[in-house]
């Protein structure tokens, strides 16, 4: 019975070295929270885009956020948010995005990473 919720919980982050738990992730992502609202029909825009939906979606395609240029660049390379990028992201923002407009020095825990973006594929 632990064993198979263990299995749903880490199933979405296979693409990963570490395997993410979604339930830590909802703690890690405080970190997060004040920036990002994760609703899936926003009522407020903080500091940072809303993230419902972000696991696949399209890089810096909120309508009506002013992305910085750095992000933009970053769209015009890769596209979408896959699992890999977003981890290379959360790592280090402005290692992909150098004058990116996130003051957030990224997670360099590794599992951090997988759990906070376990938990950003549920939304
Ligand atoms: C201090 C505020 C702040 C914090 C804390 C923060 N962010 Fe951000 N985030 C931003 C801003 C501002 C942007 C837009 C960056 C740009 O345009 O360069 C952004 C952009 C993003 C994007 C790209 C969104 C898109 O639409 O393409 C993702 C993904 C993201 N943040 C995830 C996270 C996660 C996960 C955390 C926590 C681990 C986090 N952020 C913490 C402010 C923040």
């Amino acid at each position: 019975m632990i064993a198979a919720l263990l299995l749903v919980l880490s199933a979405p982050s296979r693409a990963q070295t570490a395997v993410g738990d979604a339930v830590r992730g909802k703690q890690v992502f405080q970190l997060c929270a004040a920036c990002h609202d994760i609703a899936p029909v926003p009522d407020t825009m903080p500091q940072g885009p809303p993230l419902a939906g972000i696991v696949g979606r399209g890089i810096g395609t909120v309508s009506g956020f002013d992305y910085s240029a750095s992000l933009m660049e970053l769209a015009r390379q890769e596209r979408l948010w896959s699992l890999a990028l977003l981890d290379r992201y959360l790592a280090a923002p402005w290692r992909l995005a150098p004058r990116t407009t996130m003051s957030f020095p990224g997670l360099s825990n590794d599992q951090e990473r997988a759990d906070v973006i376990a938990f950003l594929e549920t939304l």
